[in-house]
């Protein structure tokens, strides 16, 4: 099939049918051992969950422009709504309200699921669909003054879509395929940065972590219920963190946990996990302190999925991760027991902060840039890439 101009085709909302067309499609790329029924009714989980809920989450397709709603589309791809935080830097634009080091809540996107059918592949489908999808979600202070030409006319928005301050994706195909900007010259599109991840085989980690006797500790573990407790307490954590990061004149960005965000880490896996024996029931766990205080505290936590899919995946990914040096061996030891007891082959934390580096290695932990799950951003600011920083650059905000 010959390509289409890329002006008769533009980014549209997916109807119904749409939606369901796109799974369809890709349940073959990643349908992981499941049924195409059991892979649609994921989904439907996922369409109430409270990440996707009151159009957080959107499906595009790039479609013809005389028929938008045809079943006959190019590519598609989808965008999770969430809130995230700023503080700006020294080279924020004056006239924004923000103030320097002052945090903020802002909206924000992620992007997933970006799939053309076989028989559509190597066209441009899809990169024209990324450069189309900062039209709809971009502020337009961010995007060119003019919709270049040879697109025909800017996709049409949504008047629910918010601005986003930024989005982030996670590419499986490598580190320039997502650099479409939406200029029709320029490759100001998602920029890589630190896919690193420190991964434990949890035999050895657990024998090392063995003389660590932690049981006399206060731990708390959280369960389905209780740990949507701990990602408010875990929000109000990061607001406080990211105000007292010392100012370097960058301005700070992340997503928040809450609203479904981190939560959705273990949801989504969960038609795996639930064939776990035992099943698991904790998703984080965290050192009570010792002080009079009922106040949940959150100084040291974990938070977990699991994705068990023997025999290509069976590992404990932590979510979420707070700990001084002193305690993270003893946290280290509760977790590694965990995956164990739940037959769990490796344990896996994206950005460890590097104060904690030299006791993961101390206790088996190896730390790699993965070629795979490549955490990119695109800034929709004033500021340029190399003056903002991505906080929290972790499993929980995933999609
Ligand atoms: C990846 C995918 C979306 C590309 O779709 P497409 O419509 O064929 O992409 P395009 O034609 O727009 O390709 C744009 C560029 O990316 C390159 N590219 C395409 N597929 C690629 C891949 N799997 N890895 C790396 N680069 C790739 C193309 O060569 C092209 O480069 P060029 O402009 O220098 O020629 C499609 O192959 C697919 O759906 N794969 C399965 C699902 C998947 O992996 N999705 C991505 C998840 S992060």
């Amino acid at each position: 099939m010959t390509a289409v101009p890329l002006s008769s085709l533009s980014l549209f909302p997916g109807t119904r049918e749409q939606i369901i067309e796109s799974r369809t499609r890709s349940y073959a790329s990643w349908g992981r051992g499941t049924t195409l029924q059991e892979y649609l009714e994921r989904d439907a989980r996922t369409d109430n969950h409270e990440v996707s809920r009151n159009n957080k989450l959107m499906t595009w397709v790039l479609a013809r422009r005389d028929s938008p709603g045809s079943l006959d589309f190019m590519c598609s791809c989808e965008t999770y709504w969430r809130e995230g935080l700023v503080r700006a830097g020294s080279s924020t634009d004056p006239n924004l309200k923000n103030k320097e080091n002052e945090v903020e809540v802002v909206d924000c996107c992620a992007v997933a699921s970006v799939f053309t059918p076989a028989i559509n592949r190597g066209k441009g489908y899809a990169r024209h669909m990324m450069r189309l999808l900062h039209w709809v979600v971009a502020p337009s202070h961010s995007l060119p003054k003019e919709f270049p030409a040879a697109w025909g006319t800017p996709p049409q928005r949504p008047s629910f879509i918010k601005n986003a301050a930024f989005s982030v994706l996670y590419s499986d195909v490598g580190p320039t395929f997502y650099h479409a900007g939406p200029s029709y010259d320029k490759e100001d599109g998602w920029k890589v940065v630190n896919p690193v991840s420190t991964i434990w085989s949890v035999s050895k980690a657990h024998e090392l972590l063995s003389p660590i006797k932690n049981d006399a500790l206060n731990w708390k573990w959280f369960d389905e219920d209780s740990i949507n407790g701990a990602w408010k307490v875990d929000e109000a954590a990061m607001k406080e963190e990211m105000s007292k990061v010392p100012a370097s004149g960058k301005t700070l960005f992340s997503y928040l946990p809450t609203k479904g965000v981190a939560g959705f880490q273990h949801h989504r896996l969960q038609q795996f996990w639930v064939k776990m024996n035992p099943k698991p029931i904790y998703w984080g766990i965290s050192l009570a302190s010792d002080s009079e205080s009922t106040a949940l505290d959150l100084s040291t936590f974990a938070s977990w999925t699991l994705d068990f899919r023997p025999p290509t995946m069976n590992s404990l990914i932590i979510t979420r991760l707070r700990s001084n040096r002193e305690d993270f061996k003893k946290l280290l030891a509760q977790v590694v027991d965990f995956a164990k007891k739940h037959s769990i082959e490796e344990v896996e934390v994206w950005n460890l902060p590097s104060a904690l580096e030299e006791t993961a290695h101390s206790f088996g932990g190896k730390t790699i840039v993965r070629d795979e799950h490549l955490s990119s951003f695109k800034w929709y600011g004033h500021e340029k890439n190399e003056d903002v920083s991505w906080l929290y650059n972790e499993k929980f905000c995933w999609c």
